[in-house]
């Protein structure tokens, strides 16, 4: 399976492919996670995207086109991967779709998770993160068991820089400003599935899980 996962900023698409990967037995790869990885190693990329991921902006789009090909380039892609936040730009869907061109494949199918900008802020606002294992948790809709730390590994948990409130409205904007040539692009190709992405977390769980077909049967 060869899924892409579109949405705003907090929509749920990290909760949502994590799951859908799991259940598929392919590989989870999120560009955020990606980047944020390469700036706490400290390398120059890293440290480049970091300017921009702190800023709300985009990070150009040569460093994580490149990224990409070379994630999708190693064997545990073959079977086929969820994409989390990428691609962000016309630029970025016109790279992935010759990078899986060159590999003799396409996309089955992407999926918009739609979320109203106020629950957005919302669920980024409270967001919270393992420092450990990166584990998702929010303060209200998934709490942990104990106060900052991490059910599933006992590591502290933090909150992203970017997810300050005003931080958080201009990475919206920035969305709103991207998003609709690739929305464009996708529903023409026949790949675009909106899923309604304002329920709980199960709720929306099962709308992704009869959008790709899964248990649909031949
Ligand atoms: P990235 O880390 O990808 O951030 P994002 O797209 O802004 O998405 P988020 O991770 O904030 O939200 P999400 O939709 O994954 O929601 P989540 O499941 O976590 O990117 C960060 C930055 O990196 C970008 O701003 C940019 O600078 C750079 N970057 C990344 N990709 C790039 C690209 N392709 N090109 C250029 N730059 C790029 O859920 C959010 C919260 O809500 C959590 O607390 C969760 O527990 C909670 N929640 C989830 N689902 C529900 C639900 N159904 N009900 C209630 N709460 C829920």
């Amino acid at each position: 399976m060869r899924v892409v996962f579109m949405g705003p900023p907090g929509a749920g698409k990290g909760t949502q492919a994590v799951e859908l990967a799991r259940r598929q037995g392919v590989p989870h790869l999120s560009l955020g996670d990606m980047l944020r990885q390469a700036a706490a190693e400290g390398s120059e990329l890293g440290l480049r995207a970091r300017e921009f991921m702190e800023r709300g902006a985009l990070v150009p789009d040569q460093v994580v086109v490149g990224l990409v090909e070379e994630r999708l380039g190693r064997p545990d892609c073959q079977a086929g991967f969820v994409l989390d936040g990428f691609p962000r730009t016309l630029a970025q869907a016109e790279a992935l779709e010759r990078i899986l061109a060159r590999q003799g494949r396409g996309l089955d199918a992407v999926l918009n998770l739609e979320v109203d900008d106020e629950s957005l802020v919302e669920r980024l606002v409270g967001r919270r993160v393992c420092r450990r294992c990166g584990q998702n948790y929010h303060l209200r809709h998934r709490p942990p068991r104990r106060d900052e730390v991490c059910d599933v590994c006992g590591g502290e948990l933090y909150q992203r820089e970017d997810d300050r409130e005003e931080t958080v409205r201009r990475r919206l904007e920035v969305h709103r400003a991207n998003s609709a040539p690739i929305l464009g692009l996708y529903r023409a190709a026949g790949l675009l599935r909106a899923v309604d992405g304002r329920g709980g977390v199960e709720e929306v769980a099962a709308a992704v899980s009869r959008a790709v077909g899964e248990g649909a049967g031949p």
